[in-house]
């Protein structure tokens, strides 16, 4: 068992066979669901796990607690990856007195029935609950990521449990950096709300953070606490991390990413730093993550039944759905009859926010020649 603190014992669990988490991330390192006990004259225990780890996770927080009773469920999010648990929770310990908001209550009723829970109590922004030692204040943080998330900070250790913010894809044993797998998660899950992250980081200012344990991911503190929070008030405020390019293409026949690929030596000639994805073969949500982590983005794609090729289709509307915004957008289109698609793309992205395109639009029919290898090469220019 991990200690985070004094009387703070972990008891979250691996998830290591989940084929795709919220039904559409491939999470391939796993992921972790946090949980915590705070052990005090008081005892508390912060969330519960997914519905797949309830006797593992029972029997952790049956150690954890050493025979105490404990007093509190602190439910901070209602999403099942956190609360599928509660039901089975308050029938082992029919005393505990379950901890949420107005809204926690209505979700926890929406999917256990009315009943559960009649021991609780329901708190409001801001209001304190004292264990002992450790006191404890609630945060409230609508749609970080769910309209009834709070966050709980504990006085006594500068300790806040974040909820899903901060949280990473990743089991236990994952010892990838924080960074990517964090960000690959935030744009993917949380990314629509960057108004509502950027006002919750405000709100904290107030608060003195030494710890900061998250519902995923590794508890943080120290140097990598500070990256974490220099990195969400990046990504909050939608500003690029990396000055460069992402060039994504898809490619029926090979013509489509030969332009791609020229487009990216020639910016990496010019001294850019270039990524370049596939869109129908690459991970979907690290190409969208990769988008927000450039200045720049390039689609060369093809058109198809009359419309943009579905990968980069949904590629933009995977942008569009999360506010992207604040970027530069150049595009190539191909196709052997009727190019059409850099236009429908285009039309996409009008709901953006802050889109700067380049004034060359690259047009292919069928494969490069010396035209549109010329068109190419005025991008890169353009681009750099
Ligand atoms: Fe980890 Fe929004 O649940």
């Amino acid at each position: 068992m991990q200690f985070v603190g004094e009387d703070l014992i972990y008891v979250g669990v691996d998830d290591k066979q989940i084929d795709l988490f919220e039904g559409m991330y491939s999470v391939p390192v796993g992921v972790t669901y946090n949980s915590y006990v705070i052990k005090d004259k008081k005892t508390a225990v912060m969330d519960t796990v997914d519905a797949a780890f309830e006797k593992e996770w029972l029997a952790k927080v049956e150690k954890a607690l050493g025979g105490a009773q404990p007093d509190y469920l602190i439910v901070q999010h209602m999403e099942p990856d956190h609360s599928a648990c509660v039901q089975a929770f308050v029938k082992k310990y029919p005393q505990v007195a379950v901890v949420g908001n107005k809204s926690t209550f209505v979700m926890l009723e929406e999917y256990f029935g009315k009943g559960i829970a009649d021991n609780r109590v329901v708190v409001t922004d801001g209001e304190e609950l004292s264990l002992g030692k450790h006191e404890l204040k609630f945060v409230f943080a609508p749609m970080v990521h769910w309209p009834e998330v709070m966050f709980t900070y504990d006085k006594t250790l500068s300790l806040l449990f974040s909820a899903d913010a901060f949280g990473r894809f990743g089991a236990s044993d994952d010892n990838g950096n924080w960074t990517d797998e964090a960000r690959r998660y935030y744009i993917g899950i949380v990314g629509k709300y960057g108004a509502q992250v950027k006002a919750v980081i405000s709100k904290l200012a107030a608060y003195p953070l030494n710890i900061v344990a998250p519902l995923h991911g590794p508890v943080l503190s120290g140097e990598a606490l500070n990256s974490a929070v220099q990195s969400y008030i990046k990504w909050s405020g939608y500003e690029p991390e990396t000055e460069g390019t992402l060039v994504a293409y898809t490619s029926v026949y090979g013509h489509t990413k030969k332009a791609a690929e020229l487009l990216a030596q020639l910016l990496k000639d010019g001294g850019e730093e270039v990524e370049t994805v596939d869109l129908a073969r690459d991970d979907w949500a690290e190409c969208v993550a990769q988008a927000f982590r450039y200045s720049k983005l390039v689609i060369a794609t093809t058109t198809y039944n009359a419309d943009i090729f579905p990968a980069a289709r949904e590629f933009i509307d995977r942008l569009v759905e999360r506010n992207y915004q604040n970027r530069t957008v150049g595009l190539i289109e191909n196709g052997t009859w009727a190019p059409v698609c850099a236009k429908q793309m285009r039309a996409k992205f009008e709901k953006c926010k802050n889109l700067t395109f380049a004034q060359t639009t690259v047009k292919i029919r069928s494969a490069l020649n010396s035209e549109s290898e010329a068109q190419i090469k005025a991008l890169a220019d353009e681009l750099l």
